[in-house]
Parts: C-alpha cells; sequence; structure tokens
C-alpha cells in the first residue's frame, strides 16, 4: 500500500497510461523519456517507473506539441499519405522522424492527448449526499495529476472527504477555505503539497460553521472566485468537491468554475433529485448571468442490476445534451482505493475502475 506520493508504476501499466506498445520502453528509456529504477520486492528486482518520472515523461511531450514540433511533424506524416504508411514504405513514426530529427519514440506518444484543459476550474456536485462526489473528485485529480498537469484540488465539504481521499490527515491543523473567505488568509497560504504536481486546500469540521458568516459578508458569492483567481495562474486545472447541499458555498463555487460536474448515482432516489439539481444550476446561471457548462456523470453503475439500467436509460434520454459518455461502474476496486486513500490505478491498474477512471479523466479534461 502506497500514498499517492510514493505510487509507482510497472512498465506494462506505464504502457497502458502513454497508450504505446511495452516494447517500445527500453527505447523511450534509452532516449532518456523515462526513468526505469528497481525496487525490491520480496526477494524479486522489479523494474518500476515513479509518478514523477511519469508526469515527466507527458510535460516533456506537451513541451514538444506547444513548441509547435509535433504538429509539424503531422502535418507531414498527413501529407505523406495512408497508401504510403500501409504500404510499408514509411511508417509514422520514421515520417516524423525525417521530418524533424526528433526521436520517433516521442512521435509514437502522440497517441495521448497533450493539449490545454478545456475547463479549467471544475467542482463535482450533487444536493444528494454519497452519490461519489469525493471519490471521483480524487480519483480524477489523481489521474490528471499522473499526465503531468499541475493541480489545485479544493476540499469545500466540512466532512473532509477528499483531504483524507488524498491522504492528507492533518486537516484540522490547516487553514481550510473557512480562514480564507472569512478571515482573509490569503489562498496560497491555506495550500499544501500532496504530490508532485499536485495541491491541495484541506478541509476540516470547522468549515461546517462557514454559512452564517459568509452570508454577512460583502460579495459573498465572489469571494471563492477571486480566492481562485489570485492563484490560478499557477496550475492546469483547479477543482473542488463540494458539501451535499444547496449552500452559500456551493453557490459561490458555481460562480468560480467553468464546468459543474454532476454526479449521480444509477438509483431511483439520485435521479429523482436530478431535476432539482439542474433547476438550481438554470437559477445560479440568470441570477449570476454566468455561462456554465454541466455534465451529468451516472455513477455505480451495475449492468447487472435492471433497475441500474434502467436509470441509465432514463438520465441519459431526459438529459441526453449534458449526459457524460463515461459511465462509472460499482466496482470494489474504487471503494478499495477510498479505503486505502489512494488511486485506483494502485489498487489494479487493469480493472474496470482503472479504464473508467481514465476515460472520465480524458472527458472531463478534452471535451
Ligand atoms: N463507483 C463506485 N463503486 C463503488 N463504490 C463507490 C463508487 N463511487 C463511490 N463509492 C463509494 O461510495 C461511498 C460514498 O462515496 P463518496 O463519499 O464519494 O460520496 P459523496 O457524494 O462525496 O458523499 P457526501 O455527499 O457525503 O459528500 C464511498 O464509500 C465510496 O467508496
Ligand atoms: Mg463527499
Amino acid at each position: 500500500m502506497a500514498s499517492f506520493h510514493e505510487i509507482c508504476f510497472t512498465p506494462a501499466e506505464f504502457a497502458r497510461i502513454a497508450k504505446i506498445d511495452r516494447a517500445l520502453i527500453p527505447m523511450l528509456e534509452q532516449e532518456g523519456l523515462v526513468e526505469i529504477t528497481r525496487r525490491r520486492v520480496g526477494n524479486v528486482d522489479r523494474k518500476i517507473i515513479t509518478l514523477e518520472s511519469v508526469q515527466n515523461y507527458f510535460q516533456f511531450l506537451r513541451q514538444l506539441m506547444n513548441d509547435g514540433v509535433l504538429d509539424a511533424a503531422l502535418a507531414e506524416h498527413a501529407m505523406a499519405g495512408e497508401g504510403a504508411i500501409a504500404g510499408g514504405t514509411q511508417t509514422p513514426v520514421e515520417v516524423i522522424e525525417k521530418a524533424t530529427g526528433i526521436n520517433p519514440l516521442v512521435a509514437a506518444a502522440t497517441a495521448v492527448n497533450l493539449g490545454t484543459p478545456k475547463h479549467k476550474v471544475q467542482m463535482f456536485y450533487n444536493v444528494k449526499g454519497g452519490t461519489g462526489k469525493s471519490t471521483l473528485t480524487s480519483q480524477f485529480v489523481m489521474r490528471a495529476a499522473m499526465m503531468g498537469y499541475k493541480i489545485l484540488a479544493v476540499d469545500l465539504d466540512g466532512q473532509g472527504h477528499l483531504t483524507v481521499n488524498l491522504d492528507f490527515l492533518d486537516g484540522h491543523q490547516n487553514g481550510t477555505i473557512y480562514d480564507v473567505l472569512i478571515n482573509e488568509l490569503p489562498m496560497k497560504d491555506a495550500i499544501v503539497n500532496i504530490a508532485p504536481n499536485l495541491d491541495l486546500i484541506p478541509a476540516n469540521l470547522g468549515l461546517c460553521n462557514i454559512e452564517i458568516p459568509l452570508n454577512h459578508k460583502p460579495r459573498r458569492e465572489y469571494r471563492l472566485e477571486e480566492a481562485i483567481a489570485s492563484v490560478a495562474h499557477q496550475y492546469d486545472l483547479i477543482v473542488a468537491d463540494t458539501n451535499p447541499a444547496a449552500s452559500i458555498l456551493n453557490c459561490s463555487m458555481m460562480v468560480a468554475s467553468d464546468l459543474v460536474n454532476v454526479i449521480c448515482a444509477t438509483n431511483p432516489l439520485s435521479f429523482h433529485g436530478m431535476s432539482l439539481v439542474m433547476s438550481t444550476i438554470e437559477e445560479m446561471k440568470r441570477e449570476f448571468r454566468r455561462e456554465m457548462n454541466v455534465r451529468i456523470i451516472p455513477n455505480m453503475y451495475d449492468a447487472r442490476e435492471v433497475i441500474s439500467q434502467e436509470v441509465l436509460g432514463e438520465l441519459q434520454t431526459e438529459f441526453s445534451e449534458f449526459c457524460a459518455s463515461t459511465v462509472v461502474h460499482r466496482t470494489a476496486d474504487l471503494n478499495e482505493a477510498t479505503k486505502r486513500r489512494t488511486t485506483v490505478w494502485d489498487v489494479n491498474a487493469k480493472g474496470t475502475a482503472a479504464d473508467d477512471i481514465s476515460k472520465l479523466t480524458e472527458e472531463l479534461l478534452f471535451v
């Protein structure tokens, strides 16, 4: 069992994350793009790749893309035509190498989306409790951090579940968003580092008392947006987990957010609450005259249960324009990851949960 900052991957797991053929890894290593170290497990020496090395790999590729090097190579590849490639005269990698002089293995990794997140500030929301907000927030931020994005996670729930899920257990000693919004603590001073590229503003029980003092503050719904703006330049992505209520704190997070991810468990009561959730969001849009993107994420889906199938069908029909294409299944792995305070990749990198979280992360980042 490892905390997220200590997590390491086997070469096969790395190949899954990078979407490359495992056979390329020794060559990537030779080129210095990925660092393989050895760790003794029992009496076996195992090859491992650290979290930092995985992040460096993606950051390097992103840098190449941002410099326009890969774009030029891919354009050249398109001009070379599919026929030439299928005919075996030149593989895409060879075309790219010829055009740019870059190592072909770098180009091979263009299999991965390396873009800038489409929605920089996101929140996970539902007035109903227990739908999986904290679970999916923590899994999403850890998975996105694995891709080398610089991320700030913000815990807006006094229960502190995001804080616990990210294995930060000293939340009671730290400043929280309460201190930022009520006691004028600078946002940057409430931030703790969890792992390379992953920071957190933790929460503790004291945050449950924020509603009354926040209600009396001037410009109460805009304070959080301003606080987030003060640190936003340091991050690629800012993601908040919220409390299960129509609270002022949650309203202020909506004002600050580019994307609201509504987590809906595929059970009848969760579906029943969706109309209320969606009308609350509509009201917020009108009141604050703010364009807000909304995505509904079905969670805890079990294909063996008729009721789960029915609720998913109703969600996809009634809220078709908002429903995510990713459906997160109910799995023991996600529960286990919560218990062990780590990513599902650390529990079972080949399981349904790891696949669901990877797919969800890509959808929330790029679609
Ligand atoms: N897809 C899933 N498969 C299995 N268990 C899940 C899944 N999603 C969430 N859980 C489990 O459900 C429980 C509740 O999840 P979580 O705490 O994330 O809900 P929440 O919406 O944040 O709750 P609250 O409203 O109290 O903040 C946790 O034990 C979590 O491990
Ligand atoms: Mg929660």
